[in-house]
């Protein structure tokens, strides 16, 4: 069963592609580093002959409101029309949990997007929806920041590591389509303001995080379960503290400069 992974040099996509090939599956990255581009459909056609699965796990490089809309609307559709063509019978993608409560976001707007895009097409799909990576914890103290201080609101909060999504999303892409959405999320639920706080000290990062229930996500009103899922998501395996552990002991042992 050959499985094409759009975005495969991604954070995600590198991990699923090597998860996949290691269970033996015929796993196959796409992007534009290898002359793939789903914006423009340049190598798509030949990226999916005799592929069975496409997963879609790529980023807008932008996040301005238009840009990000208009990259996964055109993505998808591209993606979507192409795999007809090719025969595809499942496709997969990556969107995030809480979605449709976080629409004050233009990145949010074309996420939602692109799962209508995917529901309404006539290919048999898997909607996966991951609550935020333990490696994405770090950006939203940087968009956080308020003079020299991060403010953010103590709502549940409940990240997994970008290894467990990969895990998660090879699992699906081998199995039969959901023709529904599955939501995937971290063992353990934290408020997002004091695991931001642990996130910083473990870094020895000196910045203060100010507990504020008015503050924002990334520019977003949230309230106490925005952000994480429900009852019924299958959960990851890693904890924060070793996931933070085993990244401070991968970069103490990493050669300088790499
Ligand atoms: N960050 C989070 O916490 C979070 C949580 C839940 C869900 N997600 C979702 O997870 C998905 C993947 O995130 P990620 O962090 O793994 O992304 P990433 O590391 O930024 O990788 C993005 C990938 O998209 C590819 N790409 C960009 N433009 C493309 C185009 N025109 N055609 C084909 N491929 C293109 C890139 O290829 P090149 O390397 O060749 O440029 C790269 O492989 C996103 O859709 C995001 O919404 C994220």
């Amino acid at each position: 069963m050959k499985i094409v992974v759009i975005g495969g040099t991604g954070l995600i996509g590198a991990k699923l592609v090597n998860k996949l090939r290691e269970q033996g599956q015929e796993a196959a990255a796409a992007s534009p580093t290898s002359g793939v581009n789903t914006l423009t459909g340049e190598g798509l056609a030949d990226a999916l002959k005799g592929a069975s699965v496409v997963v879609d796990v790529t980023n807008s490089p932008s996040w301005e409101d238009a840009a990000v809309l208009k990259f996964f609307e055109t993505s998808t559709r591209n993606l979507l029309d192409y795999e007809a063509a090719a025969g595809v019978g499942h496709h997969v993608a990556l969107s995030v949990v809480g979605t449709e409560r976080l629409l004050g976001s233009g990145f949010f707007r074309a996420k939602l997007a692109q799962e209508n895009l995917i529901k309404s097409s006539s290919i048999p799909y898997s909607i996966v929806r991951a609550t935020q990576f333990f490696e994405f914890v770090k950006n939203i103290a940087d968009f956080s920041m308020e003079g020299n201080q991060v403010r953010l609101p103590p709502v549940l909060f409940q990240p997994m590591a970008a290894d467990d999504v990969a895990s998660a999303i090879g699992r699906i892409a081998i199995g039969t389509p959901v023709n529904g959405t599955v939501e995937i999320g971290g063992p353990e639920q934290f408020h997002l303001d004091e695991l931001i706080r642990r996130d910083l000290a473990a870094r020895k990062d000196p910045r203060e995080v100010i507990s504020d229930v008015n503050a924002r996500y990334f520019g977003i009103a949230v309230s106490e379960r925005t952000l994480v899922p429900n009852h019924d998501a299958r959960l990851g395996e890693t904890r924060f503290e070793d996931w933070l552990d085993a990244t401070k002991t991968a970069s103490k042992t990493r050669p300088q400069g790499a």
